[in-house]
């Protein structure tokens, strides 16, 4: 018999447990100093860290080939604390219109604090080098980019940051760490909304920071026990299970989206399809060197002229769901104009390159054949 009430003969559960408790009791003075010094890895209070959580964060850090990870309540929140913790008055965040909108938003809060903005369209990402100031500390970027699956080389712009010795943090919640991984590309913070590929099923929210140092870690967590941002034990379970299937899953988003920026390219009521797998995609090279096994299950498209076009199409579609998120199981559309960037001013929702009638879609894991005879269908009829 061992002591874990759990595993009394040894034999250890194929599943993480869900471990619910807030506090733990000491067993001794010792552990108590040990465990708030940092020299083991015990449990105390839930806002600090918790086993089912903890089993998660290395879980993803290997998958990112990370040091470690901190896991967070949500998305946002990641990208969140990666601010609080590495930016103060006076610096400069370099960073990118093509970006989650909710950004849009904490970059608000975060001027509120007296960080200075920079704004590059993801297009002319290698305008960075003229806008790198003495008091730039932090590039943040998305690649490829929401909505419209712009591609930036993550090499490139780590030879940007290290001219001002300058953080690079990629959000790489489109691509995933099947099809590429930032911290081998020179990313010192790679920040994902877990909610998405690595979740994959619609039922949980997290987000994570794959560190590429223990230093890092420790910050991190500093802030995320500071500002309670810990993900609950039930979430850090789902989550748990999602990534037992995620690469299989991320393999089929990211056929399924090429087959249809393929069929779509050739339909004559789609203007335009962004997706870096099409070989006329301007972001096709540096994709081709930076990701791995395919180019994700993300892509965009415009449908006829209109913005009306585009919504009869979408609610003209029977098996592709009209919805925001991404990265599950099922095919999502939706058009982000008015839905994923309404966080935004009107005006700036549009000036990079995002249409009205710009539809981004999220491939899921169906028959690709279901998927591609459902937007003919819904195409037929605009
Ligand atoms: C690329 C990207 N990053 C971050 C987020 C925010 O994630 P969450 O909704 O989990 O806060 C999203 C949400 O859609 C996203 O698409």
């Amino acid at each position: 018999m061992t002591n874990d009430p759990l595993t009394p003969y040894g034999n250890k559960p194929m599943v993480t447990p869900i471990v619910s408790a807030v506090n733990y009791q000491y067993t001794s003075f010792e552990v108590l100093r040990q465990i708030t010094d940092g020299e083991i890895d015990g449990y105390t209070y839930h806002r600090d860290d918790n086993p089912t959580v903890r089993t998660v964060e290395r879980r993803i850090a290997s998958l990112e080939g990370a040091e470690d990870c901190v896991i967070s309540t949500t998305g946002m929140a990641a990208a969140t604390m990666t601010f609080l913790s590495y930016l103060k008055q006076g610096d400069n965040l370099l960073t990118f219109h093509d970006v989650y909108g909710a950004n849009y938003k904490v970059s608000l809060i975060l001027e509120k604090f007296g960080v200075d903005i920079t704004w590059l369209d993801a297009n002319n990402y290698k305008e960075v080098e003229n806008n790198i100031k003495e008091n730039t500390r932090m590039i943040f970027c998305e690649t490829p980019s929401n909505p419209l699956i712009k591609v930036l080389d993550i090499e490139y712009l780590r030879k940007q940051a290290d001219r001002n010795n300058a953080m690079l943090v990629v959000d790489n919640t489109f691509a995933t760490p099947y099809h590429q991984k930032p911290l081998f590309l020179g990313a010192d913070l790679v920040v994902h909304s877990a909610t998405k590929g690595l979740g994959g099923h619609n039922d949980l929210m997290a987000g994570a920071i794959a560190c590429s140092t223990k230093e890092q870690y420790d910050k991190l967590w500093f802030t995320r026990q500071a500002i309670g941002t810990t993900l609950d034990a039930f979430s850090a379970s789902l989550l748990e299970r999602g990534l037992k299937t995620f690469e299989i899953r991320a393999q089929k988003m990211s056929e399924n989206a090429l087959n249809i920026a393929r069929f779509l390219n050739k339909h004559p009521k789609i203007s335009r399809v962004y997706y870096p797998g099409l070989e006329t995609d301007p972001g096709h090279e540096t994709a081709r060197k930076q990701m791995t096994e395919g180019f994700g299950g993300m892509l965009a498209f415009d449908v006829g002229d209109t913005q009306d076009q585009a919504k009869k199409f979408v609610e003209n579609l029977k098996q592709i769901i009209h919805a925001v998120s991404l990265g599950c199981t099922e095919s999502l559309v939706c058009l982000p104009v008015l839905t994923t960037m309404l966080y935004m001013p009107l005006e700036r929702r549009t000036s990079f390159g995002v249409r009205l009638n710009t539809v981004r879609m999220s491939a899921g894991i169906e028959n690709s054949d279901i998927l591609l005879n459902d937007l003919e269908q819904a195409l037929k009829n605009i």
